[in-house]
C-alpha cells in the first residue's frame, strides 16, 4: 500500500513521514514537496536510501504532473500536509497563501477525482474557527471565523474538499489542529523562535500584551491522530486535533526560559499582530470516540524533549536561519 503525503519535506508532514515508516503505518510513501523555504530534506535525512520513501520534488498547483504521478503510483490515500503555514508570513504578502492553499488544493482535489483516489485527509486548522471566547469551545460544527489570509486560505480550502464529498463522493476527511511544536519546527513560529532568540541571548518579541492563549500540541500526537482519522474516520467527516493543554503566550515563553535558565529580561513586548486571535479553544471528543486516539505527551514532557532537540541541533538551527531567514525576521521585526 503506497499513501501520497504532500508537504512531507516541512515540520510536521516530515514528522508524519518519518512515524509512519518506522512504525510501518504503510508500505510506501511518496513524497511531493515543491521545498520552499519551509521544506528541509534534511528533516528526511534518516530515510536516504529506504526504498520505501520516495521524494518529488514539485508544486502542487501543477495538476497534470499531479495527474500523472497518481496515475504512476495509483496510492490509497492523499494525506494533504502542503500549505503555507504561518500567520505573519500571510500578513507581509497573501498571494501564495492563495495559490498553494486554495489553488494548490483545487488542483489536488481534481487530480484526486480524476484518478479515483479512494481517501483524501486534508489536514486543516483550528485557526478557521477565528478566537473562541472564553469560556466556549468549539466543536466541529462551529462557525468559520477566519481572521488572517492564512486562516482565510484555510476555511476556503476545507470547505472546497468537503464540496468534492458532497458533489462528487470523493472520499475527503478533513482534521482541524491545534497548534504543533516538536523537533524540527521551522524557527519563525513562537516556539522555535523563542528557544533559539533564547540560545543566542537575543531579545524574545512577544506580540501585545502576551497573554493570547493557544493549545498546545506535541507534532507526534498530531501525526497519530492524522493516521487515525484516516483509518476511522467518516468520508465527509471533520475531526478537530488538540493537545488539551491551553497556555498563554507569555506562561510558555516563560517555561523557555526557566528550561534553558536564562533571564525574563529577554522578553520584549512589541507590536500586536494585526488581526491577532485572542484565544483558540477546541473540543476533540468526535476523533476520540470514532477512534480512541488520545494525545499522549504533556506539555512539559514535549517542552522538554523540543529544547533538547533544539540544543543539539544548532546546525539544522543555524543553516535554516541563514539567507532568505534572516531578511523575513527583518521585515517582520525591525519595525515593530
Ligand atoms: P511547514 O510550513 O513547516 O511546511 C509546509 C510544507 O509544504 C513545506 O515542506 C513546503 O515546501 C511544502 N509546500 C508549500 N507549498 C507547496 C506547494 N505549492 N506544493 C508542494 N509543496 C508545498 O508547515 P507545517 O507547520 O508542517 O504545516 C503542515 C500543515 O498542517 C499545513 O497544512 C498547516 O496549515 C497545517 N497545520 C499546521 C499547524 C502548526 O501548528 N504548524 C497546526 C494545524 C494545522
Ligand atoms: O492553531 C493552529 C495554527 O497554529 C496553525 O494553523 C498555523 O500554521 C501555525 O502557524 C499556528 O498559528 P499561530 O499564529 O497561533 O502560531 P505562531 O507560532 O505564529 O504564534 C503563536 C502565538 O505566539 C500567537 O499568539 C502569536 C504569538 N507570537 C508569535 C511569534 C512568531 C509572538 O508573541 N511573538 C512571535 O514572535
Amino acid at each position: 500500500m503506497t499513501w501520497l503525503v504532500t508537504g512531507g519535506a516541512g515540520f510536521i508532514g516530515s514528522a508524519f513521514v518519518r512515524l509512519a515508516l518506522r512504525e510501518g503505518w504503510t508500505d510506501r510513501i511518496v513524497n511531493l514537496d515543491k521545498l520552499t523555504y519551509a521544506g528541509n530534506l534534511e528533516n528526511l535525512a534518516e530515510l536516504e536510501g529506504d526504498p520505501r520513501h520516495r521524494f518529488v520534488h514539485g508544486d502542487i498547483c501543477d495538476r497534470e504532473r499531479v495527474l500523472a504521478l497518481l496515475k504512476e503510483e495509483r496510492p490509497a490515500a492523499i494525506v494533504h500536509f502542503a500549505a503555507e503555514s504561518h500567520v505573519d508570513r500571510s500578513i507581509l504578502g497573501p498571494e501564495a497563501f492563495i495559490e498553494t492553499n486554495v489553488g494548490g488544493t483545487f488542483s489536488l482535489l481534481e487530480a484526486a477525482r480524476e484518478a479515483g483516489v479512494e481517501r483524501f485527509l486534508h489536514v486543516s486548522t483550528d485557526e478557521v474557527y477565528g478566537s473562541i471566547p472564553e469560556p466556549d469551545e468549539a466543536d466541529e460544527s462551529w462557525p468559520l471565523r477566519p481572521s488572517s489570509p492564512y486562516s482565510a486560505s484555510k476555511a476556503g480550502s476545507d470547505l472546497l474538499a468537503l464540496s468534492y464529498w458532497i458533489t462528487f463522493r470523493l472520499p475527503v476527511i478533513v482534521t482541524r489542529a491545534s497548534n504543533n511544536y516538536g523537533p524540527y519546527q521551522f524557527p519563525e513560529k513562537l516556539i522555535p523562535l523563542m528557544i533559539s532568540n533564547a540560545l543566542e541571548d537575543r531579545p524574545l518579541p512577544i506580540y501585545g500584551d502576551g497573554m493570547q492563549v493557544r493549545d498546545w500540541l506535541f507534532v507526534e500526537d498530531h501525526c497519530r491522530a492524522v493516521r487515525a482519522a484516516l483509518e476511522k474516520g467518516a468520508p465527509g467527516g471533520i475531526y478537530n486535533i488538540g493537545g488539551s493543554r491551553a497556555l498563554p503566550n507569555r506562561r510558555v515563553v516563560e517555561m523557555i526560559l526557566d528550561a534553558l535558565g536564562k533571564p525574563r529580561s529577554l522578553m520584549t513586548q512589541v507590536a500586536d499582530r494585526p488581526g491577532h486571535d485572542r484565544r483558540y479553544a477546541i473540543t476533540t471528543a468526535r476523533l476520540e470516540q470514532a477512534s480512541g486516539w488520545r494525545a499522549l505527551v504533556p506539555f512539559e514532557e514535549g517542552l522538554e524533549r523540543t529544547i533538547r532537540w533544539y540544543r543539539e541541533n544548532t546546525g539544522w538551527v543555524a543553516r535554516v536561519k541563514s539567507g532568505e531567514y534572516q531578511r523575513y525576521y527583518e521585515r517582520n521585526y525591525a519595525n515593530r
